[in-house]
């Protein structure tokens, strides 16, 4: 019999019918039409952005003046951002800086690592992801700045809001419809970045 992860859901059929290439895609449009989080001419950076329907949606968000770049290990068939196809852990904010042009308004990260079942082990595998978009986010956000990202539940969760909260004037644990009840991601939408925490003066 079809568990819930196999059954057709009318997210899948949406996304189908409406031409993306993931039901991903609602997930990123409840939180934005709560919390509007991308902006018309934007500049906006999207870690884990395979198959593309989350850079889709932000390339139609921002507009033609704004920017959207990509990353992942493979790129999406989409045109109107720029990809790099390799790892988030080897793709620096300087780089990330260049192709956007300028400070970023946003930051979105939906990266997960493949999934085994073993919950803890994908947590802290998936964590890690997060904490290094939130370090993207911290070097590339212009104050105010907005940062979206994927969590899946576990022991460190409530530390990295506890991280985030550092650097954002406001930080909420968001659940979109979208997500899949079975589920145990969630997603942190933070706001207001407080800028780049100055370093300390070397010796
Ligand atoms: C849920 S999918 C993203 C779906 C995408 N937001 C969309 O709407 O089409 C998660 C993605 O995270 C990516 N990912 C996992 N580890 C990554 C890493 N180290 N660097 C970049 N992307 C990574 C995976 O390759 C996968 O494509």
């Amino acid at each position: 019999m079809a568990n819930s992860y196999q059954k057709r859901d009318k997210y899948t059929a949406k996304a189908k019918a409406e031409g993306y290439e993931a039901r991903s895609i609602y997930k990123l449009e409840q939180i934005d039409k709560k919390h509007p989080v991308i902006q018309r001419g934007g500049r906006v950076v999207d870690l884990g952005c395979y198959p593309g329907s989350w850079t889709r949606y932000a390339i139609q968000k921002v507009g033609r003046k704004g920017t959207v770049v990509g990353v992942d290990f493979t790129a999406p068939k989409v045109s109107g951002a720029t990809f790099f196809e390799a790892s988030a852990l080897d793709v620096s904010p300087e780089q990330l800086l260049e192709v956007l042009g300028g400070p970023a308004n946003t930051v979105l990260s939906d990266m997960a690592p493949p999934t085994t079942g073993d919950k803890a082990g994908d947590h802290y595998r998936q964590i890690e992801l997060a904490r290094r978009a939130l370090y993207v986010a911290a070097e590339l956000l212009e104050p105010g700045g907005t940062f979206v990202c994927k969590v899946f539940e576990g022991g460190d969760a409530q530390d990295f809001v506890l991280e985030a909260r550092v650097l954002f004037k406001t930080v909420k644990r968001v659940r979109p419809d979208a997500v899949r009840k079975v589920s145990r991601e969630w997603f942190l939408v933070a706001t207001g970045f407080k800028g780049k925490p100055v370093e300390p003066p070397s010796e």
